[in-house]
């Protein structure tokens, strides 16, 4: 697809990258505060918060170990389903551990609700989440999301991480997908 086939199928940009990466400054810094003297875990979930996760990651001027998760709740469409699947496990026992799990969207909430339950089962020292953006309006159940990078309307987007359908996840902002492209 060229530029102008895409700039087709998106109706406006969200978030740009500057303030993307402007943004993750500010939670690097708390986050350093936070784990001051503590090892500290981060989980990305796969596919969405690669980017988040690259990014947010190399602004923290501490060590920390990373792993991923790959979870499906979505498949092609742009509703949770509620259902969770595991893709692909971690490889890190997280007994002990201070977990920061990194998400690009918290939406209805349900996938993370999920994860959080599953990982509280294993034994974490403490589990907190970063999510790169939040829909207050979407949400189905409540989640204690410690670190927020946007709050955010409640529209489908796609761009740094996130997809449609597997597409647009290379867009360097985050944008509002037409409701042509989905409906
Ligand atoms: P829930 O509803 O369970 O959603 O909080 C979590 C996962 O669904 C995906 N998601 C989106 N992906 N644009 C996307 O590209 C969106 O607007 C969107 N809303 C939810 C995403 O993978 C998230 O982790
Ligand atoms: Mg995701």
């Amino acid at each position: 697809m060229r530029a102008a086939e895409i700039a087709d199928q998106l109706s406006n940009v969200l978030v740009t990258e500057e303030q993307i990466a402007e943004r993750l400054e500010e939670l690097a810094a708390e986050v350093v505060t936070d784990y001051e003297g503590k090892d500290l875990l981060l989980v990305g979930v796969l596919k969405g918060a690669v980017m988040v996760m690259a990014d947010f990651a190399r602004k923290l001027p501490r060590d920390i170990t990373m792993d991923w998760m790959a979870v499906s709740s979505y498949g092609a469409g742009t509703k949770s389903s509620g259902v969770v699947q595991i893709r692909k496990d971690l490889d890190t026992d997280l007994t002990g551990k201070h977990v920061l799990i990194v998400e690009d969207i918290i939406d209805s909430g349900l996938t993370l609700s999920w994860l959080l339950e599953n990982f509280a089962s294993r034994g974490a020292a403490s589990i907190e989440v970063l999510a790169l953006l939040r829909k207050p309006d979407a949400a189905k159940v409540e989640i204690d999301c410690r670190y927020v990078g946007f709050d955010i309307p409640n529209d489908f987007v796609v761009g740094y991480g996130l997809d449609f359908d597997e597409r647009f996840r290379n867009l360097r902002d985050v944008a509002v997908l037409a409701p042509h492209v989905y409906s």
